[in-house]
């Protein structure tokens, strides 16, 4: 029998923490560190993970701000299975399903404004970079061709695809990928804990959302074709803006014919305690980009939306418009789009929403209980069931721990082994756990997160 007809070795699930058989997949981590502890989940219930070990975790991060409606939800599980038995795929190249369709029409309904126009994809990358490609073909259909920069923000993460990397602002993910696209540059974000410019709100003027139009001025108002943030910034410690910079922002793009697009991969699909942290800020940006909570983590999902006067400017005769030139093969997939639909369902029957404001409001006061006792938490900042802490050594002079300390990653790993999945740095910790989650889990989070840093400090 030649070789290509022997049926491969599969290994028992009790063999996937060995080395030998790890070898043969990349996680995100880095490997060899990885590998001497490797966490594979098994399963999954409700704000809980049980590894492959039968240990137990709390999900404080709704495995990496996904699980929005929580583990095994029975509604989107039985509405994909439905979905299976009718249809699994649909041709992207000749037209749609009805399930695409009715999940765009929905997401119209939910989204601020007139934000209306979808664009389906399966991931945030995806997402990210097909907004990016809406506003400059937008400008070109529109007379102004020439409009083609991006201006985002240094800490800023909006995915791994190369246009969505150079949107990005995390030199540690970038550097060892450049050279970048060309096109794309960067200002400071809004970390008010520590001013970029030096100064203090609310009477700094709020120099971090005015300067974006000094850039766009100097850079020439005719070049640029889009500002790309995230309303609440993750990779630097979730970066949450004051009230003013969104406003500031949304005027600045009208004032020069600038696209707003918001990367809400995170904090869309009620993690901020509104459908959308468009809606927590009033603010509606042009195009609005969400994933990760979209489907719960049930199948790969992620939308573009973009509002109507901007997608009316694809509509026009095929003489003069090719349409959005964007497309992947798994865009609108049925599968995913049921998930999506009784995600959204879920979310509005049983107004998660108003679960995450007050849940967020508990979180917030187990922090500060936490920041009390033990006199090393800064800063805590976030939205809704999306917060985090920043770790300092002095509170009065906001020196952070020596980076070979590593503190907020020595407590977010002592948390690990004591059961509780958070999302952890040298100098941060966030939480974001899923919005089903009750006053009791949040209180049993907090507890073991407490438990940690009161360890960890005690070995310092
Ligand atoms: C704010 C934000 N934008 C974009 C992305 C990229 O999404 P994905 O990893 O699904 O491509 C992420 C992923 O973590 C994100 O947090």
């Amino acid at each position: 029998m030649p070789a290509s007809c022997t049926i491969p070795h599969l290994i028992a699930e009790a063999q996937t923490t060995e080395e030998t058989f790890l070898r043969h997949l990349f996680v995100r981590d880095q490997m060899a560190e990885w590998s001497k502890h490797p966490l594979i989940m098994a399963r999954a219930e409700g704000v809980c993970y049980w590894d492959v070990n039968g240990k137990r975790y709390l999900d404080a991060l709704s495995g990496i701000y996904v699980a929005s409606v929580g583990h095994n939800n029975k509604r989107v599980i039985d509405a994909i299975k439905r979905q299976l038995d009718v249809l699994c795929f649909s041709p992207p190249m000749h037209g749609t399903n009805p399930v695409a369709v009715q999940l765009a029409n929905l997401l119209a309904e939910v989204t601020p404004g007139d934000l209306s126009a979808v664009k389906f994809q399966c991931g945030g990358s995806e997402v990210t970079e097909a907004a990016i490609k809406l506003a400059r073909q937008y400008h070109r259909l529109t007379g102004s061709p020439g409009k083609y920069k991006v201006i985002s923000r240094y800490l800023s993460w909006h995915g791994s695809t190369l246009g969505s990397l150079s949107a990005s602002g995390l030199k540690g993910r970038k550097t060892v990928n450049e050279p970048m696209a060309p096109g794309f540059l960067h200002v400071f974000p809004p970390t008010c804990y520590r001013c970029p410019f030096g100064k203090s709100y609310p009477d700094c003027g709020v120099t971090c959302a005015t300067i974006v139009g000094d850039v766009i001025a100097m850079e020439d108002p005719d070049t640029v074709a889009a500002i790309m943030v995230e309303p609440i910034g993750h990779t630097g410690g979730v970066i949450d803006p004051p009230e003013e910079y969104l406003p500031i922002l949304r005027e600045v793009c009208d004032r020069n014919n600038v696209l707003l697009i918001f990367d809400e991969i995170i904090t869309g699909a009620g993690r901020t305690g509104r459908m959308f942290a468009a809606e927590t800020f009033g603010v509606v940006p042009d195009v609005l980009c969400t994933a990760k909570g979209l489907s719960g983590g049930y199948a790969p999902l992620s939308a573009m939306i973009c509002r109507q006067p901007i997608a009316d400017a694809f509509w026009g005769p095929v003489s003069e418009n090719p349409g959005f030139v964007e497309g992947h093969t798994f865009e609108g997939n049925p599968i995913s789009c049921a998930a999506g639909i009784a995600v959204l369902r879920e979310i509005l029957e049983r107004d998660l929403c108003a679960n995450v404001r007050v849940q967020g409001e508990r979180l917030h006061r187990r922090f500060s209980e936490m920041a009390e006792r033990h006199g090393v938490i800064g800063d805590i900042r976030g939205k809704g069931l999306f917060q985090a802490i920043e770790f300092v050594r002095d509170t009065t002079t906001k020196e952070p721990f020596p980076a070979a300390v590593g503190f907020g990653a020595r407590v977010g790993r002592r948390a690990l082994e004591h059961g509780l999945l958070c999302r952890f740095d040298p100098n941060w910790i966030a939480f974001g756990p899923p919005l089903v989650s009750t006053a009791e889990q949040i209180d049993e989070m907090a507890a073991i997160l407490d438990r940690s840093l009161g360890e960890v400090l005690a070995e310092l």
